[in-house]
């Protein structure tokens, strides 16, 4: 089986090779190929994983390439993992909407918006010429916005589910507090990708007793740190948000904690030199602890776990996947992307029923995906209004002065990667 990375010179690759090596029975991978047009960081990042694979006796090969339509030839699955414009495009998403008195946040709010204006025609683009060579072809999306550009891919009739590590990593965390093995427990995890919520901790599967109550309870002081919100709230609300929920919760006090630090995008970039370096030392053949600083904990085991679900119907039985809504929540239109728990098999994920959702989430989610209806219209379609349009939507900006000059921000700070602008 061959599969295409496209991204592949991410410092992110080791996290997925790693993966593939300790679960190749899960995913026997005979080819990989990493694309990146960084032909000079392709090579860094392709030896260390070619070394990942040899120290694990993974017999599979890994071939990197600048040819796009050459590395997706014959792929199975494309999985997607790049970022438009770097990480000095995300350091602009994160500073200019801080001048508003807005979040400066890489997929929530306005440097949201900028990120899905420039990355999903390039997304598509790529998605065009899978399905060109490969018809078959299943498309794994994390790039984010993933809520985004999974319905911009959907919409146009691709193959394609989107995946996050949010849940996974809820999962782990949750597993290790409960001292039980992370596949016995089952999230009820509901919203939009950066918008959830987990409204039950099952053990042993959908059908399984909720312990929940008795995690809040035992654990909640730990949960509340790691999510950076108050414990009462945990405890008012009943449920786990995730931590994209503080830029919500919290606003007023993350713009305040942002403008006084540097931007997540100059720590990463810092990190990225310096995971570079390592990757360049040829007696390194695991992926560095460092790596583990990064978001992207536990992406390997689930981008592997969903790999192995389309093309196998192997891997865990449900997983969190972003995928069409058709009627799953009730409120949303039917081809709205949410996050949820899905069967996922070889003709694609099956969201699982979800009980009705209290109104203090329901209001939040049709919001926010009014303003991704929005946010794509004006992706697709580009022009100031239909950015202005979205900003406006969008529960965290909502007035029109705000609006205003966030649009032009926006298409000031991007316009190198704005066709229309
Ligand atoms: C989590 C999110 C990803 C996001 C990442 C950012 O993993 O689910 O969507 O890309 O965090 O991590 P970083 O290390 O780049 O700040
Ligand atoms: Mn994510």
């Amino acid at each position: 089986m061959k599969l295409t990375v496209v991204g592949g010179g991410s410092t992110y690759t080791p996290e997925l090779i790693d993966g593939f090596a300790r679960l190749r029975d899960t995913l026997p991978v005979e080819e990989l190929v990493l694309v990146d047009p960084a032909a000079e960081r392709l090579e860094l990042v392709g030896g260390l994983a070619r070394r990942i694979f040899a120290r694990q006796a993974h017999p599979g090969r890994i071939v990197t390439t600048s040819d796009l339509d050459a590395g997706i030839d014959g792929a199975a699955a494309v999985l997607l993992q790049l970022r438009v414009g770097g990480q000095a495009a995300r350091e602009r998403d994160e500073t200019w909407p801080l001048e508003c008195g807005c979040i400066g946040q890489e997929t929530t709010g306005a440097g949201g918006l900028a990120k899905a204006l420039r990355t999903v025609p390039v997304v598509l683009d790529i998605a065009e010429r899978v399905r060109r060579t490969n018809p078959r072809a299943w498309i794994i999306d994390f790039t984010n916005p993933v809520g985004i550009v999974t319905r911009a891919l959907l919409q146009a009739g691709h193959r394609a589910v989107g995946l996050c590590n949010v849940a996974i990593g809820l999962q782990r965390k949750f597993a290790a507090l409960l001292g039980t093995d992370p596949r016995e427990v089952h999230l009820d995890h509901v919203g939009l990708n950066h918008l959830t919520w987990e409204t039950g901790v099952r053990l042993g599967g959908p059908e399984g007793a909720n312990v929940l109550p008795k995690l809040l309870a035992e654990h909640g002081d730990a949960i509340a740190d790691d999510l950076r919100l108050p414990r009462p709230l945990l405890d008012r609300l009943g449920v786990i948000p995730s931590y994209y929920l503080r830029y919500y919760y919290a606003h007023d006090e993350v713009v305040r904690e942002l403008r006084t630090k540097p931007s997540r995008a100059s720590e990463v970039a810092a990190m990225e030199r310096r995971l570079l370096a390592m990757y360049g030392d040829p007696s390194l053949d695991e992926k560095p602890s460092l790596l583990a600083e990064r978001g992207g904990a536990f992406y390997s085991e689930a981008a592997v776990d969903l790999a192995a679900a389309l093309l196998r119907a192997a891997g865990s039985p449900y997983q969190v996947v972003n995928t069409l809504n058709k009627g799953t929540l009730p409120f949303l239109p039917d081809d709205a992307v949410i996050e949820v728990q899905a069967a996922v098999g070889p003709t694609g994920p099956v969201p699982l029923p979800v009980p009705e959702l209290d109104p203090l989430y329901a209001g939040l989610v049709a919001n926010v995906t009014a303003y991704e209806d929005l946010a794509l219209e004006a992706a697709l379609r580009g022009g100031r209004d239909r950015v202005f349009r979205a900003l406006l939507a969008h529960p965290l900006i909502g007035q029109y002065e705000y609006a205003d000059t966030l649009t032009d921000r926006l298409i000031a700070h991007n316009r190198e990667h704005l066709a229309w602008a």
